[in-house]
């Protein structure tokens, strides 16, 4: 493999770890450091808890059954192998960018270049998936409180009936401003929207558990393992967003410490919230009640336990669930953008941080106007398994650069370490893999399109202004 000290850095060249760090704190391309763990935790938990569990649920129950319980379970041990590689990468690596920089410290640019790209589809591509989903919450909520809903023209996206999506452009806007207003603001609305989410969940959990009957466990896997598995890949979509919290690593007061108990709290808290919810659900409902629903736990609230009037207030929880992921994935649409733009990967000028509010404010709106215009337009339906396959991806990446660095660069301080490496990073991987097989072949053809265009765009634009190139040839 290549390394920096090589004239002309090959397509595999690592970038120097020290140096990613000290460019953190270059003029112009500072973030601030000011976010502290209670709102990093939060972040994570506003990142995952929403569109899976309110709407997602419901297809998992019709794939699984009553199973869907042990689909949650195994995507949340899938989940947990890869948040505690992110742990680690995080804490030693604190720099934006989540794994597209932990992947350019290991295995090389075109692999960074590559796992950057993918990562647009997790976050970019499902913010416009997730504004979607909230479009058809706000009709859920208006119609359930005022018995009025927005007519489908403005409503829904033209495959689903209408012409485009207004409420997903409106929230995509508003969120956009937010980010652009700053960190710790975004940070303080975050942690607002998790409390009244954690409520929501509450009530729906406390009222299942009150009208709870075991009558709809049988048969509890009419579709065997495969369907739990099968259901597993599919509720995935529910815990992505853990990984978000290392996207800001940089704005971490301090990172070492705080960032792997975010990553791993957050993760912890969703799935607690998540079994019992899952439990909840079908002690109440049958599958069937649930599997068409757009807002599957009201559904198991009225037509399982007669309770009509709570769904007002699931679609207001789902709402602000929704806001909230919105908000941290397209955070972390934005640092993992601007940390490609700041190594040249993408134009250099963008990563450039606005001085009065600290945050990358022109790459912030023109992300924001680019995820608005698709929200519009797309329908949710694929968007969550091509999320899905582009997320369980990057874990893969995350696993082996933890292997990597480990031989590679084994005296690096580590604040914190995977125990038995590489024993747990290896299961991740497997976990990760094992729920990408599960996955359907067209969900895989669109992937493998997607990520040949990225390599087009790497060697027409990456490759020649990649800093790292740039500084080799400028070195002679
Ligand atoms: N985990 C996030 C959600 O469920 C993406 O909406």
């Amino acid at each position: 493999m290549a390394t920096t000290s090589d004239r002309t850095p090959g397509v595999f060249a690592a970038r120097d770890i020290s140096a990613l760090v000290s460019e953190t704190t270059e003029e112009g391309h500072g973030l601030k450091r000011a976010v502290g763990a209670t709102h990093l935790t939060a972040m994570g938990v506003g990142a995952i808890i929403g569109t899976g569990i309110f709407v997602v649920i419901g297809e998992g129950a019709g794939v699984a059954g009553p199973a869907v319980i042990l689909s949650f379970v195994l995507a949340a041990v899938a989940c947990t192998f890869s948040a505690l590689s992110y742990a680690e990468l995080a804490s030693a690596v604190p720099v934006s960018g989540s794994a597209y920089t932990y992947t350019y410290a290991t295995l090389g640019e075109v692999v960074a270049w590559i796992i950057g790209w993918d990562l647009i589809l997790e976050y970019g591509v499902s913010v416009a998936g997730v504004a979607v989903g909230w479009g058809g919450n706000l009709n859920a909520f208006l119609d359930a409180a005022f018995g009025v809903s927005l007519p489908d023209a403005i409503a829904k996206s033209p495959e689903d009936g209408g012409v485009f999506n207004l409420p997903a452009v409106l929230i995509v806007l508003a969120i956009t401003l937010l980010l652009v207003r700053g960190v710790t603001e975004s940070a303080r609305v975050n942690l607002v929207m998790v409390v009244v989410k954690l409520t929501v969940l509450t009530f729906f959990i406390v009222v299942a558990l009150v009208n709870f009957g075991t009558g709809n466990f049988q048969p509890f896997a009419p579709s065997g393992v495969d369907g739990v598995t099968s259901a597993a890949a599919i509720i995935f979509f529910a815990y992505i967003g853990f990984d978000a919290v290392s996207t800001g690593s940089e704005e971490a007061r301090n990172p070492g410490r705080e960032l792997p108990v975010a990553i791993i709290g957050s993760l912890l808290i969703c799935t607690f919230f998540y079994v019992l919810t899952a439990v909840g659900a079908l002690g109440i409902a049958s599958p069937d009640q649930m599997k068409d629903s757009d807002a599957p736990l009201s559904a198991a609230l009225d037509k399982g336990a007669g309770m009509g009037w709570a769904a007002g207030i699931l679609s207001f929880g789902a709402l602000v669930a929704i806001t909230s992921v919105v908000l941290v994935i397209m955070y972390g649409q934005t640092r993992i953008f601007f940390a490609m733009c700041r190594d040249g990967l993408l134009p250099q000028r963008l990563a450039t941080v606005n001085q009065r509010y600290g945050t990358p404010a022109v790459l912030t709106i023109g992300l924001g106007l680019l995820i608005a215009a698709l929200a519009a337009l797309v329908p949710l339906s694929e968007i969550v398994k091509l999320v899905n396959i582009g997320t369980l991806f990057a874990f893969v990446l995350v696993n082996i650069g933890v292997i990597v660095l480990r031989r590679t660069r084994p005296d690096m301080p580590r604040p914190y370490r995977v125990p038995w490496s590489p024993v747990l990073p290896a299961l991740g991987i497997v976990f990760a893999v094992y729920l990408m097989t599960d996955l359907p072949l067209t969900t895989w053809v669109r992937f493998v399109v997607w990520l040949v265009l990225g390599i087009v765009i790497y060697v027409a634009y990456g490759y020649r202004h990649s800093r790292m190139r740039r500084r080799a040839a400028e070195r002679g």
